[in-house]
């Protein structure tokens, strides 16, 4: 049975005045059918072009991208543009962090879902219609049928999430990326949004890969967590492993930045600095001019990924 999701050695750069700039370097990652990864990261540290690339849209907006992405054993970058869409459309559904770049305006909202269905499952319009009438209810849009006829701008913020999930859940896609689908969001909304995603994930079966900077969002619906440093991925193991007893430096900051109990027992390390320039990237470790523990080889070699615990690793020389 083939993985939900498997990227192995995925390298994007993007051109830039002198040459072409490295933003993911090396990444892999795979993720079983059913199961939740949560991606960490500051910000520009590459998750999201790490998501795009899954689904090939970083290479039509001229990145170079090599390496190599499987979703469900179709291999992404090899497929023309029109296969790509057609699997963004029907088996991988993608939630952005801003509703309005996948919303149409001018369209209503319960004739944007009914296309998906017509598009990718020959859905006839009566049935697309009928079957958005029912994803509204399942994301629970109050007054479903009145919503169906509603323009994007009509609704809240709140709702306009709502609807994208919808849209991304038309066709039961066994796959869903979700890029910090609940920043726009007031606090309470956006913990009823991931609410009813992880009831909708559990429901459905559906394998999650979901970009957060919000480590307690991360605790609560996540199976995995892979923690992203400068286009690099640093820590990767369960959501206990890496949450509780975090084994890189950079993870251990940037949960001791978390003004939240409960998690590490170690004292509050401090993130200091910012992340380096990828254009002018340190030798050595990228972490080493922040890094309190910093030693010897950090400032002349890269460490590779070593294994701590079964399923646990980081990329560390300590
Ligand atoms: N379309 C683009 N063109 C050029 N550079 C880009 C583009 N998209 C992202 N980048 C650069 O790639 C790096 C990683 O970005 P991104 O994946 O968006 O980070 P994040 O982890 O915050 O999601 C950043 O330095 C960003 O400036
Ligand atoms: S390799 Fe060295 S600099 Fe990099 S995170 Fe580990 S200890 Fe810090
Ligand atoms: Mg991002």
């Amino acid at each position: 049975m083939s993985a939900a999701l498997e990227v192995s050695g995925l390298e994007v750069a993007y051109r830039a005045a002198r040459g072409f700039v490295p933003v993911v370097r090396g990444v892999d990652l795979s993720l079983a059918k059913g199961r939740v990864l949560a991606l960490l990261g500051e910000s520009g540290s590459g998750k999201s072009v790490t998501l795009r690339s899954v689904v090939g849209l970083t290479a039509r907006e001229g990145a170079r991208v090599s390496g190599r992405v499987r979703v469900l054993g179709q291999n992404v970058l090899a497929m023309d543009s029109r296969r790509q869409l057609d699997l963004r459309g029907s088996q991988v559904g993608f939630v952005f962090q801003e509703p309005m770049t996948a919303l149409d305006p001018v369209f209503r909202v319960g004739d944007q879902i009914a296309e998906v269905l017509v598009r990718h499952r020959g859905a006839t319009w009566a049935e697309g219609m009928a079957r958005a009438r029912a994803l509204l209810d399942l994301v629970q849009i109050p007054a479903a049928a009145q919503r169906l006829r509603a323009y994007p701008s009509e609704l809240s913020g709140g709702l306009r999430q709502r609807v994208m999930i919808a849209i991304a859940l038309a066709c039961d896609p066994p796959l869903l990326l979700a890029d910090e689908p609940t920043t726009a969001l007031d606090a309470t909304v956006q913990i009823q949004v991931l609410l009813l995603l992880r009831d909708l994930q559990k429901q459905l079966g559906t394998a999650v890969v979901f970009v957060t900077h919000d480590l307690g969002v991360a605790a609560e619906i996540a199976d995995e967590v892979a923690v992203m440093y400068a286009g690099r991925m640093v820590e990767r193991g369960t959501a206990e492993q890496v949450l509780l007893a975090p084994e890189h430096p950079y993870t251990r900051a940037l949960l001791g930045c978390v003004v939240r109990g409960g998690y590490a027992e170690a004292p509050l390390v401090e993130l200091a600095g910012s992340p380096p320039d990828l254009a002018r990237l340190p030798p050595g470790c990228s972490f080493a001019p922040r890094c309190l523990s910093a030693f010897g080889p950090c400032g002349t070699t890269e460490p590779e990924e070593r294994a701590r615990k079964a399923g646990h690793w980081a990329r560390c020389h300590l």
